[in-house]
C-alpha cells in the first residue's frame, strides 16, 4: 500500500487500503458512521468494505439514485434528513462510497451539515480515484448549471482500492483513463511514456492491482498542481487541458441521443487542443501526433456529430472564460502546460475539423 499526503488529509492506495480503513475507524472517537452510497455501489463495493472489517462496525446507510442527474439539491435534502432523522451530532463520520457524483454530494451536504462534520472517500470508479480524489472540491448541480453550488472541503482521509475497478463498465473505465492521459500530458513526460506502455490497448483486461502504479502517480500530479493553487487562482488551470472544447463537446452531446461521458468528451478535446498547441504553443508535429494516435487508439472516438460554429457558440459561453475570450490551456511539450492561452476562432474551427477528419478515417 502507498500512502500519499495531500497536504490536509492521506490518500492511501493499494489492496491494504481497506485494511488502513479499518483500522481508521476502529481507532477513531466518531459517534457515528454513516455510509452514502448509490444502488451500484451498495450491490458491487459494500459487501468488499464489509468484508475487510476485522470488527463489524455498526454503518448507517443512506442510497441515494446513481448518476450525474441525481447531484441535486432533492438528494442533498434528502442526506441532511436522514442524518438529522438519526440524530447525526458534529461527531458523526460520513462515509462516501462510490464515483464522483457520491464524493461530491456526500461531501457537500458533510461541509454543510451542522456547519460541517468530518468526512473520509473510497472512491470506486477510475475517475474519482486518479482525479476526484483530490482537490477538495464538493458541490452539486443547480438550474442545468454543473457544480453550481458547493464548497471546498477536504475528507478526514481517503482509501482507494482498485479491486472496485473490476466491476466498472469499460465505458467508465475509459472516461476515468482519459483524465489520467491529460495528467501525463500536462506534469510529466516520463508517466505519459509509462500510461503509453504499460496499457496495452485493452483497458478492461488489465488486472485491478496494476492500476496501483497509475493511480498513485496521477494523484501525486495532482496534489503538486492543486497544493501549488488551492482555491484555482492561476496554475490549477493546467487542469484545464482538453476541457475547453471537450466540454463543449460534452454539452453538445448531452442535448442528443448519443450522450458521451465527460472522460470521452475530454479525450476528443485533448486532440482538438493539441492541435492548438501545435499551432501557437510550439508542440512539436511529432508529439501531437503521438497524442493523437493514444487517444484514437484507445477511445476510437466515432464521427463527430456536432458542428465546429456550434461548438465555439457553447465554448463562449462557459463560465470560465472572461471578457468573451475563449481561454485554453495548451501544451508547448509533453509535460508542459501553458496556462492562459487565447486562439482565433478561425483556429479553433480548424482544430475541430481536424478532430473530424481523424473521426471519419
Ligand atoms: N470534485 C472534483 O474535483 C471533481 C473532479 C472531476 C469530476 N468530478 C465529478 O465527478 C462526477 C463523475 O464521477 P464518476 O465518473 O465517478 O461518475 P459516477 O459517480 O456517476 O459513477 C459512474 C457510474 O458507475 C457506477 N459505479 C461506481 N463505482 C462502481 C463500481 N466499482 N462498480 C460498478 N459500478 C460502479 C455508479 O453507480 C455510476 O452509475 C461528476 O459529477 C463530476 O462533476 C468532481
Ligand atoms: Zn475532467
Amino acid at each position: 500500500m502507498r500512502t500519499i499526503c495531500a497536504d490536509k488529509y492521506n490518500i492511501h492506495i493499494g489492496h491494504d487500503s481497506l485494511a488502513e480503513l479499518d483500522t481508521f475507524l476502529s481507532k477513531s472517537y466518531y459517534s457515528s458512521f454513516i455510509i452514502l452510497v448509490d444502488e451500484n455501489t451498495k450491490k458491487k463495493c459494500l459487501p468488499i468494505v464489509r468484508k475487510s472489517f476485522s470488527t463489524a462496525h455498526s454503518l448507517y446507510i443512506i442510497q441515494i439514485k446513481s448518476g450525474e442527474k441525481n447531484k441535486n439539491i432533492r438528494n442533498c435534502e434528502k442526506i441532511w434528513r436522514e442524518l438529522s432523522g438519526q440524530n447525526a451530532d458534529r461527531e458523526s463520520l460520513i462515509i462516501n462510497l462510490g464515483g464522483g457524483v457520491i464524493t461530491d454530494i456526500g461531501g457537500f451536504a458533510a461541509s454543510t451539515y451542522k456547519r460541517g462534520i468530518d468526512f473520509i472517500n473510497i472512491p470506486t470508479t477510475l475517475l474519482a480515484q486518479a482525479d476526484t480524489s483530490v482537490g477538495g472540491k464538493t458541490g452539486i448541480d443547480f438550474m442545468n448549471f454543473k457544480n453550481q453550488i458547493g464548497t471546498f472541503a477536504f475528507p478526514k482521509a481517503v482509501f482507494i482500492h482498485p479491486l472496485f475497478l473490476e466491476t466498472l463498465d469499460k465505458k467508465e473505465l475509459l472516461s476515468g483513463f482519459a483524465e489520467v492521459i491529460k495528467h501525463g500530458l500536462i506534469a510529466d513526460k516520463n508517466y505519459w511514456e509509462q500510461i503509453q506502455a504499460s496499457v496495452g490497448r485493452d483497458l478492461k483486461s488489465r488486472p485491478a492491482e496494476s492500476w496501483n502504479k497509475l493511480i498513485s502517480e496521477s494523484v501525486e500530479i495532482k496534489i503538486k498542481i492543486v497544493v501549488a493553487d488551492p482555491y484555482e487562482n492561476g496554475l490549477r488551470k493546467a487542469l484545464n487541458f482538453g476541457h475547453t472544447i471537450g466540454h463543449a463537446i460534452e454539452s453538445a452531446s448531452l442535448k442528443s441521443k448519443k450522450k458521451m461521458l465527460h472522460g470521452e468528451a475530454i479525450a476528443l478535446g485533448m486532440i482538438c487542443e493539441a492541435y492548438l498547441s501545435r499551432k501557437c504553443c510550439g508542440l512539436s508535429s511529432q508529439e501531437l501526433d503521438s497524442i493523437t494516435e493514444f487517444i484514437v487508439s484507445i477511445f476510437k472516438p466515432p464521427p463527430l456529430k456536432s458542428q465546429a460554429k456550434q461548438l465555439i457558440g457553447l465554448m463562449q459561453q462557459d463560465k470560465k472564460n472572461k471578457d468573451s475570450e475563449i481561454n485554453f490551456t495548451l501544451l508547448s511539450a509533453i509535460g508542459k502546460a501553458e496556462i492562459n492561452n487565447s486562439c482565433s476562432e478561425e483556429l479553433i474551427e480548424e482544430s475541430i475539423h481536424f478532430l473530424n477528419a481523424i473521426c471519419n478515417q
